[in-house]
């Protein structure tokens, strides 16, 4: 039997108790990598995996949580982004805190635990950082709201959008501050994905997929497990559309 690809690495993941946050522990699991779960609430035990309890948008939740993963394992090699909240509204009528909110956790949460793990991934001249973006971060928004414009404040997502277009930007430049240091720094970008947060969304919305359904959660996890592995060393920079066909750029 060959060896798992991801046997002997240690894989940190947030908002590991969430719909892709689940696939993805699972996937890097099965590739063979040690896991740090991480979500609001302590995720479920899972075998052999250190569970925590973790806001990430507090930095120094964020700074304690990789330092007991390093405790426990000894080193750090996968970072893994998963932890968000979805957000609708239009600009028109956006509360100042919802856009606080939703930019807190999205990208700036994101931003901590990259920066957190940057010492030790640098010590040992390797990494992989998977964040998780977004098509709506691409492509302007969801297409309901111009369908019918009754709609735009529930399905317009202005914050959201932004908060994930940042994501890709944060993505595109450490994948170049951290190129030399063998740390390479990737996203998707997932289309609708049938997830607790995607329950809403009405039946129409299927129409307006290529594909005609709905994304699965172990599609998005097996892209992040392909872009943690050794086979994706010279992909850096890279934001992976995962959407069905719905956006292409
Ligand atoms: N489902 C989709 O259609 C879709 C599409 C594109 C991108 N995404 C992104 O994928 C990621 C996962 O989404 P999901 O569909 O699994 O949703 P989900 O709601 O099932 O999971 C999100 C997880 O993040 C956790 N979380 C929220 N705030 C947190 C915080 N401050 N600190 C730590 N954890 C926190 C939640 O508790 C939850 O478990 C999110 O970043 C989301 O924006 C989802």
């Amino acid at each position: 039997m060959s060896t798992p690809p991801l046997q002997g690495r240690v894989a940190l993941v947030t908002g590991a108790a969430g719909g892709i946050g689940r696939a993805t522990a699972t996937a890097l699991a099965e590739a063979g990598a040690a896991l740090a779960l991480a979500d609001l609430v302590e995720p479920p035990p899972a075998p052999d995996a250190l569970t925590m309890a973790v806001d990430v948008t507090q930095g120094d939740q964020v700074r304690a949580m990789v330092a007991r993963a390093l405790e426990r394992f000894g080193r750090l090699d996968i970072l893994v982004n998963v932890a968000g909240v979805v957000s609708t509204g239009a600009a028109a009528a956006l509360p100042e805190g919802e856009w606080d909110r939703v930019l807190a956790v999205n990208l700036k949460g994101t931003f901590l635990c990259c920066q957190a793990v940057i010492p030790a991934m640098r010590a040992n001249r390797y990494g992989r950082v998977i964040n998780i973006g977004s098509m709506v971060g691409k492509n302007g928004g969801n297409a309901r709201a111009w369908l019918d414009p009754a709609e735009l404040d529930r399905a317009g997502n202005v914050a959201y959008g932004a908060s994930k277009a940042g994501v890709h930007a944060l993505t595109f430049f450490l994948a170049r501050e951290l190129a030399a240091d063998g740390i390479t720094v990737n996203a998707v970008a997932p289309g609708p994905i049938a997830s607790a947060m995607t329950t809403s969304f009405p039946p129409a919305l299927q129409a307006l997929i290529p594909v005609g359904r709905m994304g699965r959660a172990e599609e998005v996890a097996a892209a992040i497990a392909f872009l943690a592995g050794p086979s994706a060393g010279f992909i850096t920079g890279e934001v992976l559309d995962i959407n069905g066909g719905m956006w292409a750029d």
